[in-house]
């Protein structure tokens, strides 16, 4: 498949470090240098759909296709205020899609996840034309009371275009299942039959062990994935790399071997927006015109699950 066009929306409210130290132990200096996170949008009387909506119209724009031409449309999405239907129905419902459609749970690696799918239906001859959304309010799963977590996230919605074309060049998907990493519970309905109510336990983390798993899921998996499908990795134009922590994108950078320049950031004001990321840094990317014709992108995200992923693709 081929990329043919990108959106992305973010919440109005724009949050600082220092607007969060005023309720919370924490302090700017523990904050940017620990993560490189300077401010985050938060999601306030936005609603997570609407984001969507924006971020899916944008794509669609830029591709020159509408909403009739779509034959799939996968979102990526952790939470959202509704259990069923998924999110790729409200928000189709909002722009008027009405193709297959469903809902993948892959946490920060989902993009790469909605990637390996999209062109997994392409080569099987059942799609010509992908929707992907990646959808997240990650600051409504945490406990704002919890330093060590609430001050990493952000929200908001990439969404990508594509269509036919042999520029996925590949995929690798990795798994390492143990959900004590990174998990959060919401509690059901009780049944006539089940009267204990689960415990709602907001984001948990462990957060030393998963930076250690993101270093190495991510340059095992885009070392591995180069190797696979013969492309050396000064020949990749851009890396793409979800945007969790600039520490870890800085300890990929320096064990790849990489120049800096080569793999953008945007975390100082997005934080965490978990699958988002990637498709929210892609577009911004696109927009300022960073891409040419011909340029190899590598995308690599990880995150709860254990789950990663990475992808090779040229624009
Ligand atoms: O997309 C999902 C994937 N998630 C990630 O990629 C997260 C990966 N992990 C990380 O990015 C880092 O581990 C964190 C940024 C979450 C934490 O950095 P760290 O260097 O691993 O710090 P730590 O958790 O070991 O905590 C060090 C200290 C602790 O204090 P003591 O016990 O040494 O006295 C924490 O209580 O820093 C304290 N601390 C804070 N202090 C001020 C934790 N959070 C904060 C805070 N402000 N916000």
């Amino acid at each position: 498949m081929r990329i043919i066009g990108t959106g992305s929306a973010l919440p109005k409210k724009v949050v600082t470090n220092d607007m969060i130290a005023e309720f919370l132990n924490t302090s700017d200096e523990w904050i940017s240098t620990r993560t490189g996170i300077k401010s985050r949008h938060v999601i306030t009387d936005e609603k997570l759909q609407d984001l969507g909506a924006e971020a899916v119209m944008k794509a669609l724009e830029m591709s020159g296709l509408s909403v009739a031409d779509i034959d799939l449309f996968i979102v990526s999405n952790v939470v959202s205020e509704y259990g069923t239907p998924g999110l790729s129905c409200i928000v189709a419902q909002k722009v008027g899609l009405s193709c297959p459609m469903f809902d993948i749970n892959c946490a920060c690696p989902g993009f790469v996840y909605a990637l390996d799918m999209a062109e997994a239906y392409y080569k099987a001859g059942k799609v010509k034309n992908v929707l992907i959304a990646c959808i997240e309010e990650p600051t409504r799963m945490v406990n704002w009371e919890d330093r060590s977590t609430c001050v990493l996230f952000g929200d908001g919605a990439g969404a990508v275009v594509l269509t036919e074309g042999d520029n996925v060049k590949g995929t690798k998907l990795h798994s390492e299942p143990d959900f004590d990493k990174i998990w959060m519970t919401r509690s059901l309905t009780e049944s006539r039959y089940l009267q204990t109510k689960e415990e709602e336990v907001a984001l948990q983390m462990k957060g030393r062990e998963v930076f250690r798993f993101a270093v190495n899921a991510c340059t095992n998996g885009v070392k591995d994935l180069l190797d696979e499908v013969g492309i050396k990795k000064e020949d990749v134009t851009w890396f793409m790399v979800h945007q969790a922590n600039k520490r870890i994108l800085d300890a990929i950078i320096d064990y790849m071997g990489v120049p800096a320049e080569r793999c953008p950031v945007n975390i100082y004001d997005h934080g965490n927006s978990s699958s988002a990321s990637c498709p929210i840094l892609l577009d911004e990317c696109n927009r300022k015109g960073m891409f040419k014709k011909g340029d190899i992108i590598v995308f690599s995200a990880f995150g709860a699950g254990l789950l990663s992923g990475a992808a090779v693709l040229e624009w």
